[in-house]
């Protein structure tokens, strides 16, 4: 496959100036932008068919209200679960996974453990860190090695039967680690403990079966996958689901309320209370049907060819240090250099209209790890293209000048 001229046409942005050069976009780990085909959805449901949805019986209603369950089906479909009450919209991954926390969190007492791996973003590490304080449970760090892969024999030696949940990223935000979670997943079920994957910066580079995978939960961030910010699913099983108290109380959540009693609604609805992010919704469903267009097989092939071009290029240039060596990797690649700050070659490329992001990126552990606090990130979707990567490293070659 080659990120061909039409794959970056469906991608209007991309077309763009800035700073009076065309724009290089590599920083997709912090979000993906979004087709024409997205765009359109919402611009449509704006403008022909804004309603509130399951309330009215009015035309605009049932228009709003199909458009948005008919989302719910496309991600049930396309991550494979049983059933659309698995599947809750919320604001992104972080709310998925503060959902389970809180909710399913519930359920655990002192002396529990939770574990969570040492290169998890800050979502997937505070709400587990904050539910421990609470009720008194161990959070239990997954060491990695410096390659930044977790090591999965001290990973399966912490695994004991106090560990009631792990929570770990598919693909890690900071070094693009793919994480062997099928087997982890498995390893902690023959454990008794429930797994909640991060799958945040997954979903756009590969095909997510849930069914396969046997997760307990997944998390996705919409914008992170084509689709619009403030929009977001956790994939549930439903056994779990339904025995969870809700997370958030008030309408849509509710089946009846009285002054003594109040009947909660039925999944995946309890989950989801007060209107919800309709245009978001339907977006979503949007760029649903734009990832079922893609051929995975191809994309992970052209990905990796390009990560790869990366890498070597970015070794080319002296007293440059690439942050991780994991054998298997997609879509972000982290560096630095010694004398110059990440912030610094962040501003520095911009000036060449190229877009990477720059600082802890929202993982601090990972960056104590390595023992730096920040570095430049490059991040890619399949729209990129060698001459991307070219752009970057004649900027990164300007940032060196600047500072020699
Ligand atoms: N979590 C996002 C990132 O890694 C924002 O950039």
């Amino acid at each position: 496959m080659n990120s061909s001229s039409q794959t970056r046409k469906d991608f209007p942005i991309l077309e763009r100036n800035i700073n009076n050069k065309p724009l290089v976009y590599l920083d997709n780990a912090a979000s993906t932008q979004r087709p024409l085909s997205v765009i359109n959805a919402v611009s449509n449901y704006e403008m022909n068919y804004h309603s509130n949805v399951h309330r009215g019986v009015h035309k605009l209603s049932e228009l709003s209200t199909n458009a948005f369950e008919s989302s719910r089906n496309k991600i049930k479909n396309y991550i494979n679960a049983e059933s659309e009450r698995e599947i809750i919209f919320t604001r992104g991954a972080t709310e998925s996974i503060n959902i389970v926390a809180s909710s399913f969190g519930q359920s655990f007492k002192s002396g529990d453990e939770i574990m969570v791996s040492q290169m998890e973003h800050h979502s997937n590490i505070v709400p587990w860190q904050n539910i421990c304080k609470k009720n008194n449970l161990k959070l239990i760090m997954i060491p990695i090695s410096k390659d930044g892969e977790i090591i999965l024999d001290e990973f399966a030696k912490l695994l004991n039967s106090n560990t009631k949940l792990v929570a770990i990223t598919h693909v890690s935000n900071a070094l693009g680690t793919i994480n062997p979670i099928k087997k982890m997943i498995h390893q902690a079920h023959e454990k008794g403990a429930v797994v909640i994957i991060d799958g945040a910066q997954a979903m756009s580079h590969m095909k997510i079966d849930v069914t396969e995978l046997d997760c307990d939960f997944y998390a996705m961030s919409g914008h992170k996958m084509f689709a619009p910010t403030g929009i977001g699913a956790l994939y549930g099983k439903e056994k779990l689901l339904d025995g969870m108290p809700p997370y958030q109380f008030g309408g849509e959540m509710i089946l009846s309320v009285n002054f003594k009693e109040t009947i909660y609604n039925e999944l995946p609805y309890k989950f989801e209370a007060g209107t919800p992010n309709i245009s978001g919704v339907i977006g979503l469903g949007a760029a649903i049907d734009y990832l079922n267009n893609l051929n995975f097989d191809d994309i992970k092939k052209y990905e990796l060819n390009l990560l790869n071009y990366l890498s070597e290029k970015l070794l080319q240039i002296s007293g440059l240090k690439i942050i991780g060596k994991p054998k298997n990797r997609s879509g972000v690649i982290s560096f630095m250099f010694d004398n110059i700050h990440a912030h610094d070659i962040g501003t520095i490329v911009d000036k060449e209209g190229v877009a990477i992001r720059t600082g802890h990126h929202c993982a601090q552990p990972i960056m104590d790890f390595y023992e730096v606090s920040a570095t430049a990130r490059a991040s890619i979707a399949h729209y990129n293209t060698k001459n991307d990567i070219d752009v970057l490293i004649e900027a990164l070659n300007k940032v060196k000048e600047i500072f020699s």
